[in-house]
């Protein structure tokens, strides 16, 4: 783990403003939240797409597959991909997109140096851009994206509702949302072996491949506090979107939320 991430873990009794938020399962302040998640992404960046094949067997190729489908990406489609870290969702839409554009944003500079080397060594870099920034806060123009997409990002951000305003804020008329997000396991008989699996196995995987256990601790508890996805689907609404729906995979480990700017 690294030491920006433990120097920060304070409890609510920190918080100057009195403001908290939790982070995996701890109440922190919020304005420290966005550091401990950077410090969880600095620190498991290099062997960070290593370790997603390695915990969900691959299926995350699969999802981030669905997603594309989903979005169906037409010709010169400008596309932002918030939350992008290692670059997944981009290069995927740059293969479906003829003359697509996108730009990764990204609130942790070593995501985005570990997808920037992907793009160059995958020749995808002429048509990629990489640029860190806040999802709350975005460094773009108003109506200035064909779609947006968040692949198992919101989770990590600290005002959701701030995220959401953004993505609308920056999507032209007629721009479509799509968010990956882990959700609850719905097969009942699944749980058990669900649960048993996120907290006895992938913080220890976690330790073997990323040399930190503790990212991956966050990461299981993280997905418990989101919200299910009725509840998220009803603040996609709340922040201005249309067509609001969502779709779950894999019993319900994942759920795939889309949305229209009108
Ligand atoms: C689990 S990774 C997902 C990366 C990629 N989308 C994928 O599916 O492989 C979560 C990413 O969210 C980024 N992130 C967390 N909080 C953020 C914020 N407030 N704004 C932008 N990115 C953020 C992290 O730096 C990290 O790269």
């Amino acid at each position: 783990m690294s030491s920006d991430k433990t120097e920060t873990t304070k409890t609510a009794a920190n918080a100057a403003d009195g403001s908290t938020t939790h982070f995996g399962f701890k109440t922190v302040a919020e304005s420290e939240k966005a550091s401990m998640v950077r410090g969880v992404f600095n620190s498991v960046a290099d062997r960070y797409d290593v370790m997603n094949d390695f915990m969900s067997a691959g299926v995350h190729r699969l999802w981030k597959d669905s997603l594309i489908n989903s979005l169906n990406p037409r010709a010169n489609m400008r596309l932002l991909d918030v939350a992008g870290g290692t670059g997944d969702i981009a290069f995927r839409f740059l293969d479906a997109s003829e003359g697509g554009e996108v730009t990764v944003c990204d609130i942790n500079a070593e995501m985005l140096r570990v997808g920037k080397h992907r793009a160059e060594e995958q020749g995808y870099a002429g048509r990629a851009e990489f640029v860190c920034g806040d999802a709350q806060k975005l460094p773009f123009e108003d109506c200035s994206m064909d779609a947006y997409t968040i692949a198992f990002g919101i989770r990590n951000v600290t005002r959701i509702h701030e995220a959401l305003a953004e993505a609308y804020r920056v999507l032209k008329p007629g721009g479509r949302f799509l968010c990956l997000e882990f959700s609850p396991v719905v097969v009942p008989i699944l749980q058990k072996a669900y649960d048993s699996y996120s907290f006895n196995v992938i913080p220890k995987m976690g330790g073997i491949i990323t040399k930190d256990e503790d990212s991956y601790q966050y990461l299981v508890e993280s997905i418990r506090r989101f919200p299910v996805p009725d509840k998220f689907a009803a603040m996609i609404s709340d922040a201005g979107f249309s067509r609001v729906g969502y779709r779950t995979m894999s019993a319900g480990v994942v759920a795939l939320h889309t949305g229209v700017r009108i």
